[in-house]
């Protein structure tokens, strides 16, 4: 049965569309190196050399799929945007990563049959997606006691945090008129960030459809969070 498109995917697709051969080096100068640090808190979570199958969803360019994609034994990875995962493709096959592949899909409708990952994993796809349908997803692909992490961006509530995270926003709009295919990004991030509940959301869904052990953990002075959870 086809879905709707959730409003979080249009928007998704209006900022990632003409994004994908830049964005490696944007998020990492964006984020001012935090993102090589969010995504390796992401990898700590992984035992090296797991027999695990792992699913990656909003794989984008394959950043945290091919990393992970060296601790187990075989990553998917699947993402909204063709380029983006054509771009993912071409690096398994220059960095001889055998054990990923890559395809074109939504989150919300993981072209997976049931109980096949131990572990699903997403960076900043929760602000986008729709999360009841996406968690009811995960829990069919996942095998018993699977464990689930997601991550993204979190809005700061400590007073100095909001003041440099205002700055940075401000430079990025203006760093926005030089670059048009980021232009939409830098100008609107701010505030998706801002207006997102999705730790709330997430962790609400993740009750619903039976996840214990939910966990969340607090990034870089809150202005990014890990949720993580097991299914029951
Ligand atoms: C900021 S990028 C992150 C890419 C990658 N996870 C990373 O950390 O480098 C966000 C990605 O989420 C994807 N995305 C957003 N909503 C999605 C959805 N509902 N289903 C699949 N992919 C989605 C976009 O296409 C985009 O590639």
């Amino acid at each position: 049965m086809d879905l709707p498109m959730h409003p979080g995917q249009e928007l998704a697709r209006r900022f990632f569309t003409g994004t994908s051969s830049t964005y490696d080096r944007v998020v990492r100068i964006t984020t001012f190196g935090q993102d090589h640090r969010w995504k390796k808190a992401i990898l700590d979570m992984i035992p090296k050399n797991s027999d695990q199958n792992v699913l990656d969803l909003a794989c984008g360019t394959g950043i945290l799929s091919l990393a992970i994609a060296k601790k187990v034994s075989s990553v998917a990875g699947i993402d909204l945007i063709e380029e983006s995962v054509g771009i993912a493709r071409d690096k398994a096959v220059s960095n001889n990563t055998g054990n990923t592949s890559f395809i074109v899909s939504a989150a919300e409708t993981i072209p997976y049959a049931e109980k096949q990952f131990d572990l699903v994993t997403a960076s900043y796809l929760p602000k986008y997606g729709d999360l009841e349908q996406i968690v009811v997803e995960i829990a069919r692909v996942l095998k018993p006691n699977g464990r689930m992490v997601m991550h993204d961006f979190a809005y700061p509530s400590n007073f100095f945090m909001k003041v440099l995270w205002k700055i940075h926003f401000k430079i990025l709009r203006l760093a926005g008129r030089f670059v048009p295919s980021w232009k939409e990004v830098f100008f609107e991030l701010d505030n998706v960030i801002y207006r997102s509940r999705w730790i709330d959301e997430l962790s609400t869904a993740l009750l619903r459809n039976h996840f214990k052990e939910i966990q969340i953990r607090r990034l870089t002075f809150g202005t990014a969070a890990i949720v993580s959870a097991t299914l029951g």
